[in-house]
């Protein structure tokens, strides 16, 4: 996808489709009132003979129209032009995109020469957003089904200024396809070392990679995470993933660590067949700091901060561990293991405790599709946010609101700490079914030594089927990327 900024004189590309705002109420924007009265009235004509009434997200799509050059004209919805923000405009974009991406067209011409630099290449960044897509293993496509969009075209006053003003966004793009990719890819192809090649490319952009194996980590005493990975053929690992952005600082490091299950059958508690497929994306919250490496690592950001990913497989096996197992985690509190398919606090409590450990970082944001029940708790628009410290919560939240990446924070009581107390040891890895998502927190609080931290439980929102936001093609969102980004910029960033 190749996207340019143009000044307003430039001439239309062959087969292009040109995108116009228009405001909710029908009033056109500068652009849309100049085409109606080029095409003789023929946008005024066709919202009169619609339902188009310029609400956010709508588009109505004219075709060659007689008067102008456009082989179709789409008009975007944008809302009340009063609370036109950047954020409107990037869904605007990407709905603009959806609404051609199969039409034939290959030029999408975007005019916002009346828009700021700012709301201009936010309208681009959301373009990016929507043109995702995972095609590596299609072979026979034919080619009509495939998006004929391949250049995007954005018609603003100052396209130099544009363009710098969409660098940093198009950084961040990448890093969110860079998410997307991994948590589409197959279970046989990403696999734990596979996942820590791929982070390994990532020294190019100037990270600091270290991958630990499981002889590594069994010296290190990681016997909750390394039992989780005894049933597979693969072997588990750990990558640690470090930015020095600010090598001047005396700052402790900022931390992130991502729950890398790269396929949960559940184990020998294992799960039913009916959409087990979808636990190849349980790796959703390694991919998300993953790609947030990659987000800071690509603008370059002024901070030090550490990733921790834990990498590993839950498989049934002679091997696997059982159900009633107690393994002893680093920390050394001992887990009895009541269900296998509760994997992912296992693999995070390794993770938790080695971070803190060694980095005695300012706090630990965890993320995880850690439960299953957090789907029932918020369903797909909202990720559950757990903290011991409202200042870290808060600071998330706000940079929840910024990026449009929805957090809502769930309690932590101690009254429900005795879910899971466990008979035989010093903790057990299940609650029960009240709270799900709760005692799994809870659980992982064990093992963040007083720290400040927060876990994000994305089980509901790491992967959409189907996708109502215009920004988030089917399938891998890369929710994280975005909102941490945002919360490490905003709040961090000297
Ligand atoms: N990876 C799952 C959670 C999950 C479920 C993510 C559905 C996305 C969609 C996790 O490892 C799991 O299996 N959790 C169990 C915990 C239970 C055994 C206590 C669950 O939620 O059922
Ligand atoms: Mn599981
Ligand atoms: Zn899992």
């Amino acid at each position: 996808m190749q996207i340019e900024f143009v000044s307003p004189n430039t001439a239309l590309s062959p087969r292009s489709a040109v995108a116009v705002l228009v405001f909710e109420g029908g009033a056109l924007g500068s652009a849309a009132q100049k085409l109606d009265t080029a095409t003789s009235g023929a946008i005024g004509r066709a919202i009169s003979a619609s339902r188009f009434t310029g609400a956010k997200g709508q588009t109505l799509d004219l075709i060659a129209p007689a008067g102008t050059e456009a082989a179709r004209v789409i008009l975007i919805g944008a809302g009340p032009a009063a609370s036109f923000t950047a954020k409107i405009a990037e869904s605007v974009g990407a709905s603009a995109y959806q609404a051609i991406k199969l039409s034939g067209v290959e030029t999408l011409t975007l005019m916002l020469a009346d828009q700021t630099e700012a709301i201009a290449a936010q309208a681009a960044f959301g373009v990016r957003l929507a043109a995702y897509r995972f095609d590596r293993y299609r072979t026979t496509e034919k080619a009509e089904k495939k998006p004929s969009v391949t250049k995007v075209q954005v018609v603003v006053a100052n396209p130099d200024q544009t363009t710098d003003a969409f660098d940093p966004l198009s950084t961040l793009a990448d890093a969110v396809y860079f998410s997307r990719d991994l948590i589409s890819e197959p279970a046989n192809i990403l696999y734990p070392e596979e996942f820590a090649r791929r982070v390994k490319r990532l020294e190019a952009l100037g990270l600091e990679v270290e991958i630990l194996g499981e002889k590594e980590m069994a010296a290190l005493g990681m016997g909750s995470l390394l039992g989780v990975g005894q049933g597979s053929r693969r072997e588990s690992q750990m990558a640690v993933i470090q930015w020095k952005g600010a090598p001047e600082s005396s700052e402790k490091p900022l931390a992130f660590v991502g729950k890398g299950v790269c396929f949960d059958t559940g184990g020998i508690s294992i799960k039913p067949a009916d959409g087990m497929e979808d636990m190849k994306w349980d790796m959703g919250g390694a991919a998300a700091v993953a790609g947030l490496m990659h987000a800071l690592a690509g603008r370059k950001a002024k901070v030090n901060v550490v990733g921790i990913l834990g990498l590993v497989e839950n498989m049934p096996d002679g091997n696997a561990q059982r159900p009633g197992d107690v393994v002893t985690s680093m920390s050394g509190q001992t887990i009895e293991v009541i269900n296998t398919d509760a994997e992912g606090r296992l693999v995070l409590a390794d993770a938790l405790w080695y971070c803190q450990k060694r980095f005695e970082p300012k706090f630990m944001v965890d993320l995880a599709t850690l439960t299953g029940a957090i789907i029932i708790s918020l369903g797909h628009d909202y990720a559950g946010l757990f903290s011991n410290n409202d200042a870290l919560s808060d600071n998330l939240l706000a940079a929840s609101k910024a990026s449009g990446e929805n957090l809502w924070r769930l309690p932590l009581p101690a009254s429900y700490e005795k879910q899971i107390d466990s008979m035989i040891a010093d903790v057990k890895n299940t609650g029960g079914r009240p709270a799900g998502s709760i005692t799994a927190a809870l659980f992982l609080q064990r093992f963040v030594n007083g720290l400040p931290w927060a876990h994000l439980d994305i089980a509901a929102t790491a992967w959409k089927k189907p996708s109502a936001d215009p920004t988030i093609p089917e399938g891998a969102t890369g929710f994280g990327v975005q909102l941490l980004d945002r919360f490490v910029a905003d709040h961090y960033e000297a």
